[in-house]
């Protein structure tokens, strides 16, 4: 997976933390490769490593603040966000990141990733505490969902005496993080894929409805996944909390007749659809044009049956490869299997909603993929970005696409 760095400009952000160090090696290495590096340090920085080392290690100037005099770019902090092909902050302090999460321009490290629409990769190292603190999870989480790249940090024996988590991981590591988002970049390019996910509604009257417990979760992080390996990615999405995830075109749509509608439109020119969407199978009969007033007495609603969307496309696919969906609370493979078959699928992704870490609302899930030949892949315990990954890794196998 070796990542060819010629002709890539890299700005290396180093903030205020004991392992800044790190960064140094961080630097050499990537200008070995053939990068381009330029290193802005912070103010902090500058308290843990000089700005001698990085000049010497990148063969260009450091930038170390905002207000010195430069002579070689105009609006300096423009032209680095502008130059940049990413952006690596090794490490990155629980301030940077909190000053990010606000949206804070207040020194050139700061100001520069504010204005740069390159990839950004966070690599956070602290002390533990600092670490798990909710506030700090809370603005990685926010990072995150602004689209950034965030590089763990591994347990061990921290500077400030404590074991546990915060470490920065060794350099080698860092930059095979990154390469290894690159190597997927750009590997369903020119490939449309659309994703479905959230739930469908069956509205009883103006207030009220009939929903599930489906978060988009899942299909959420297909759909960015998809627009990160370069995938011209369409999302159609039901009800969900989440934002527009960054990159994807987004349709909002609340009843499965709407969903139909819409994933009909995008189909013939697709080239995969996931369909991670909790349809609701059942509509209302009569929709009340008012809000129904109670009554005494017990009230029963009549439901009729929902176009069935992942049948439909399954009768009408030509090229596309099809993926779906089985989130089951028994009996979970016989059902996934005869899924797979009745709907006309390329794999399904089946999951048991009870099992723990597996599910609508959390951040993880267990799967399953079926696929047509009878092969059956079992994955642990994993993120849904993980699974949303390994989906797409399948995608690309079937659309023969990582092979070019
Ligand atoms: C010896 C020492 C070590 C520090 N190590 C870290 C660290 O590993 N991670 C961190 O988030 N902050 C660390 N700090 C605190 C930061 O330096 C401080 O929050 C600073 O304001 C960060 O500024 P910056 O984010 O602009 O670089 C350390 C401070 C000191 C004095």
């Amino acid at each position: 997976m070796d990542m060819d760095w010629k002709g890539k400009t890299v700005l290396l952000g180093v903030s205020g933390g004991i392992a800044a160090y790190k960064a140094v090696e961080i630097a050499s290495r990537m200008r070995k490769a053939g990068a381009e590096v330029h290193v802005i340090l912070t103010r902090a920085a500058q308290e843990f490593v000089t700005e001698l080392t990085f000049r010497e290690i990148s063969g260009n100037p450091v930038n170390t603040g905002m207000w010195e005099k430069v002579t070689h770019w105009n609006v300096e902090h423009i032209a680095l966000a502008r130059m940049a092909d990413l952006v690596l902050v090794a490490p990155a302090t629980a301030n940077l990141i909190a000053k990010l999460a606000v949206g804070m321009a207040d020194d050139m490290l700061t100001t520069t990733i504010l204005a740069t629409h390159a990839p950004i990769f966070l690599a956070p190292a602290m002390n533990s505490n600092m670490f798990r603190n909710p506030v700090t999870q809370k603005n990685i989480k926010d990072l995150q969902d602004r689209g950034m790249e965030i590089i763990p940090p591994s347990s061990g024996h921290l500077a400030c005496g404590a074991d546990g988590v915060g470490r920065l991981p060794e350099p080698v590591e860092i930059l095979s993080r990154v390469e290894g988002y690159f190597c997927k970049a750009g590997a369903l390019q020119g490939k449309k894929i659309l994703v479905t996910a959230g739930g469908t509604i069956a509205p009883i009257d103006p207030v009220r409805f009939i929903g599930n417990r489906s978060s988009g979760k899942m299909g959420y992080a297909v759909a960015e996944a998809a627009a990160k390996r370069g995938a011209d990615a369409v999302l159609v999405s039901g009800v969900s909390a989440l934002p527009d995830p960054v990159g994807v075109r987004t349709i909002r749509v609340e009843t499965t007749e709407e969903m139909l509608r819409a994933v009909l439109e995008e189909f013939p020119d697709s080239d995969a659809v996931i369909k991670a969407a909790a349809v609701a199978d059942y509509r209302v009969k009569q929709v009340a044009g008012q809000k129904i007033k109670k009554s005494e007495g017990d009230w029963s609603i009549e439901l009729v049956r929902n176009p069935d969307i992942l049948h439909t496309l399954g009768q009408q696919k030509t090229h596309q490869v099809l993926v779906g969906f089985a989130a089951e609370t028994q009996n979970l493979m016989e059902y996934a299997k005869r899924k797979l078959e009745k709907k006309n699928l390329d794999f399904i992704v089946a999951n048991d909603v009870t099992a723990p870490g597996a599910g609508f609302q959390g951040e993880t899930n267990i799967a399953r993929m079926i696929f047509r030949d009878g092969k059956v892949e079992e994955y642990p315990l994993m993120q849904k970005t993980e699974l949303a990954a390994a989906i797409l890794d399948h995608v690309e196998r079937l659309l023969g696409a990582g092979m070019e």
